[in-house]
């Protein structure tokens, strides 16, 4: 059960498809492990992937995905296209919508300006970040690392810790996570708390040894500074003094508990490096392995959809 014609974000989508696309994705994870890892799920059809910001992770692995699914998957190069000569978010998007693609991959440092697009184009549009607003298959990539390693998602202690008020990854992991029923903290300084926090049926803890108390799954979070308009901190020494993940403080998690970071990590500032790459609790390269599987799973739906809604057109049969 998957019914969403976009994935623009995980506030649409119900706990059913959420779990649709977790278990997609697991086969996917078998696939990718395999010498040949091929699959004609997107065979014909063609994937532009557009970001009007920088990405390692979601850019390769949204190219990997369409490559493995057989798909034609074009990367639009923005630092040298025409929006350096002034041409708009939806003009760039109806100049490639004219090409035919089957699927668009966007981020986009404005929240909101994927939603907008979508609804100029008659393509499926993924969303690879918008603004503070949602990073949907970083979420869901999330997801499906902490049910590999904790078995469920319900009922876990989440503790979502750093900048959460200027985090896209900490808005749409609390959409998902709160869907799923997992128990949500959100730790960090008032001053990177989103407005309201308190109010979204989550506890909120400006002391991290508290915050981590027991806590099943940390999850650290960068600095958001490309977002910042001003001091939300008094230094980095400071703030990792406070806020960085060392092992004292993991050391007041459950004692299994797992560590993730979407990346890209500054290590020394939120988390340090050794518990980063601490084998015993760092999850944080499952996470990236997951991140090519979610989103195979994530296109393969969305061209299920496009497809059946394309064949009830060519029949004349009304959606
Ligand atoms: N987590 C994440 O979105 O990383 P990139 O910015 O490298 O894509």
């Amino acid at each position: 059960m998957f019914r969403a014609r976009h994935l623009l974000g995980i506030e649409p989508l119900a706990p059913a498809e959420i779990t649709t696309l977790l278990d997609l994705a697991e086969t996917y994870v078998e696939l990718n492990r395999r010498t040949v890892k091929r699959s004609d799920a997107l065979a014909g059809m063609t994937q532009i992937n557009l970001f009007f910001e920088n990405s390692t992770r979601t850019q390769s692995s949204f190219e990997l995905a369409g490559k493995r699914l057989g798909a034609d998957v074009m990367n639009m190069d923005v630092a040298h296209s025409s929006v350096k000569k002034g041409e708009t978010l939806i003009d760039t998007a109806l100049t490639l919508n004219a090409m035919h693609p089957d699927l668009l991959v966007v981020r986009h440092p404005q929240s909101g300006a994927v939603d907008l697009l979508a609804q100029k184009v008659n393509c499926a549009v993924l969303n690879a970040g918008d603004g503070r607003h949602e990073h949907p298959t970083q979420a869901l990539l999330d997801a499906l690392t902490i049910r590999r390693a904790k078995g469920r998602l319900h009922r876990l202690t989440v503790a979502i810790c750093g900048d959460i008020a200027h985090s896209r990854v900490a808005r749409s992991n609390m959409l998902l996570l709160g869907k799923m029923e997992a128990r949500l903290r959100l730790v960090g300084p008032a001053t990177l708390m989103p407005s309201g926090a308190r109010e979204l049926g989550v506890e909120v803890y400006e002391d991290m040894r508290e915050g981590l108390k027991g806590a099943d799954v940390v999850m650290m979070l960068r600095l958001q500074k490309e977002r910042m308009d001003g001091g939300f901190i008094p230094s980095e020494r400071e703030y990792y003094h406070r806020w960085g993940l060392d092992a004292e403080k993991l050391a007041l998690a459950a004692p299994d508990a797992i560590v993730m970071h979407p990346g890209p990590m500054n290590r020394g500032v939120e988390i340090d490096g050794t518990i980063a790459d601490d084998i015993n609790h760092s999850v944080i390269r499952d996470q990236v392995e997951m991140g090519v599987a979610v989103r195979m799973a994530a296109m393969d739906l969305l061209a299920r959809n496009l497809r059946a809604e394309r064949g009830r057109a060519a029949s004349g049969v009304m959606a």
